[in-house]
């Protein structure tokens, strides 16, 4: 497998740009976020364990996060090009992946952004209920305010981009964001993208990036 992990604060836009190259590139994405509000809205046991936490806006618990992502990687085909977003987000995640050959880690890339910049991107997103598809109120807004222009679903605004959520999940990311990028840079896989850009822009440097 090839894998490439994107790491960044909340809001950076990994989501946004994960999307447009699986589609674009043919990229298997997996995104751990979405994945945990898929669990929740089905009611599994997952799914209500993660609610308490993403609520709060603190981590999930590392074993739980391993199991969910391994699971997904083992029912994928050996030549796959995959995308992880959202995951790893602590160095005991990043070494379960380097822990089996097939599952390690071919770069990561680091979404730089100042942080001014987060809390208006996050309070101002909103999603597709149906499709996932990310908006923005003024940055991306859509054709008609509060439909998807994709797969025309209701857009709805998560509940940890309140702002009081938002403040403490940007509070655990820099609790956790120097070691992660300690490790990476030390297996010399890091590569930084300056995600305070038009999103086309940064999809331009992203597609080059992936082809050095
Ligand atoms: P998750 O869903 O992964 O949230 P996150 O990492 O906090 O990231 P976001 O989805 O908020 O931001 P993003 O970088 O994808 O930005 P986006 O592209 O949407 O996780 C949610 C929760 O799940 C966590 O808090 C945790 O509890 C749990 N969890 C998930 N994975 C976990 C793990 N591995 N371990 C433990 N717990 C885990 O963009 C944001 C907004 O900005 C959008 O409105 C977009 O339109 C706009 N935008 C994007 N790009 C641009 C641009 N270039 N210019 C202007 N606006 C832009």
């Amino acid at each position: 497998m090839n894998i490439t992990v994107f790491l960044g604060a909340p809001g950076s836009g990994k989501g946004t740009q994960a999307k447009r190259l699986a589609e674009s590139k043919g990229f298997r994405h997996f995104s751990t976020g979405d994945m945990l509000r898929e669990a929740i809205k089905a009611g599994t046991e997952v799914g209500r364990r993660a609610k308490s936490f993403i609520d709060k806006g603190e981590l999930v618990p590392d074993a739980t996060m391993i199991e969910i992502i391994e699971s997904a990687l083992a029912a994928l085909p050996k030549q796959a090009r995959v995308l992880l977003d959202g995951f790893p987000r602590t160095v005991p995640q990043a070494e379960a992946l380097d822990k089996k050959p097939s599952t390690q880690v071919n770069r990561a890339i680091y979404f730089m952004i100042p942080e001014a910049q987060l809390i208006q991107r996050l309070t101002g997103r909103r999603v597709c209920e149906k499709c996932g598809e990310p908006f923005h109120v003024l940055n991306l807004p859509p054709k008609v305010a509060g439909i998807c222009d994709k797969c025309g679903g209701k857009l709805m605004q998560r509940s940890d981009d309140a702002e009081d959520v938002v403040r403490r999940r940007l509070q655990v990311f820099a609790g956790q964001n120097d070691q992660l990028l300690s490790y990476y840079s030390q297996a010399a896989k890091l590569s930084k993208l300056d995600a305070d850009k038009p999103v086309e822009t940064i999809q331009n440097d992203l597609m080059r990036l992936l082809h050095d």
